[in-house]
């Protein structure tokens, strides 16, 4: 028995994996097993021998066992300890390879478009994304049954239980930090607001999602002939061409008394697009001298301030100067994508050093 001890207990110890072990347990245990095979010898015994023999094999049996059952235990860990090993990954790390992107289309005109106007000394003011009610339309003078709220495609969040009050929007434009700016910091002021808006549409020129860019100066003797110079020099800078032709044509806002859309002269010839030449028109914005309500919503007193705003799409005119045919394809993620289309993060647009070089 000693020797049978010795020589399982060296084999066990040796054992390299589960399936070596397996083998061992069936050579000693199994029911051909040599331990096995010794017990049925105890029949032949007589009773005083066979109680002595009986419980040092039983002894034996056990111990055989639970050295295997602490082998088996041990070669799981090291098994455990192997995988965490081979498996380690530092999660703290970038997902990708870093330097993939560029800069993205909308952040560049948006750069751009800020530069010009800061050159222009316009401030560059904020608002949220998720808007009250009375921003978003009642201080713009869009009361809760005017249509101009059907047109435009509100997303509303979810109002509490019991709350009574309108619900909060996604902002539809960026026509409320007009209100916001103008409740803070009073007359004159002259700032853009870009950002952000949402809408209920979708195809190639729209997405629920999409960027405005906000104009609004007032002061004591603003009109709409500095509307007008405002945009042209905006239009001759942005577009870097030197000249520029801008159609204003009557429309109504709201917000704005009179009101403008205003059209940019431009050529689509074999589908390239020019502005400034040829017989076609765009439309780029819409426009017009703040309303008296908007300007008394947001305590500025319309008997001595007045001034004028203006609201352009981002995306659109990027579309424009860049000759990007699909909306969609601007906010999909898509890194052959912004390669094409991208810009260096090196090339900040300044008006003197150039905007898009
Ligand atoms: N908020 C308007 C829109 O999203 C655009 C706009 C028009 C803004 C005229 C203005 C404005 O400030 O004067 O359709």
């Amino acid at each position: 028995m000693d020797d049978l001890l010795t020589k399982y207990m060296g084999a066990i110890a040796g054992a390299a994996d589960e399936a070596m072990l397996e083998d061992l347990r069936l050579a000693a245990l199994g029911k051909k097993g040599e331990i096995s095979l010794k017990m049925r010898e105890l029949g032949q015994m007589d009773p005083t021998q066979r109680q002595v023999a009986g419980a040092a094999l039983n002894a034996l049996k056990d111990e055989i066992d639970a050295a295997l059952r602490a082998k088996k235990a041990a070669l799981g860990d090291a098994a455990l300890d192997e995988r965490l090993r081979s498996e380690w990954l530092d999660v703290t790390l970038p997902g990708r390879p870093r330097r993939q992107g560029t800069i993205h289309p909308v952040s560049q005109v948006t750069e751009e478009v800020t530069a010009i106007f800061a050159d222009m000394g316009f401030a560059v003011a904020e608002g949220p994304q998720i808007e009250s009610d009375w921003y978003n339309f009642d201080a713009l003078n869009i009361p809760p049954e005017h249509p101009a709220r059907q047109e435009h495609d509100t997303f509303f969040m979810a109002r509490a239980e019991g709350d009574a009050r309108p619900p909060h929007v996604l902002r539809t434009h960026t026509s409320p930090v007009q209100i916001r700016a103008m409740t803070e910091q009073g007359a004159p002021i002259r700032v853009i607001a870009p950002g952000r808006v949402y809408r209920m549409d979708m195809d190639q020129t729209h997405t629920p999602m999409f960027h405005q860019v906000e104009g609004l100066a007032i002061d004591k003797d603003i009109s709409m002939a500095n509307l007008k110079w405002v945009l042209e020099e905006f239009c001759r800078a942005y577009f870097e061409v030197d000249q520029v032709e801008l159609r204003f044509r009557a429309s109504h806002f709201p917000f704005t008394e009179p009101s403008a859309e205003v059209d940019i002269r431009c050529s689509w010839e074999g589908g390239q697009l020019k502005i400034g030449e040829g017989d076609k028109w765009m439309e780029i914005l819409g426009s017009g001298m703040v309303h008296p309500k908007v300007l008394a919503a947001t305590g500025v007193d319309p008997s001595i301030w007045q001034g004028f705003a203006f609201g352009m799409g981002i995306d659109r005119i990027a579309m424009l100067k860049y000759g990007i045919p699909d909306l969609r394809a601007f906010f999909e993620s898509d890194l052959r994508w912004l390669r094409h289309y991208g810009f260096s993060a090196l090339d900040m647009p300044t008006v003197s050093g150039g905007l898009s070089r």
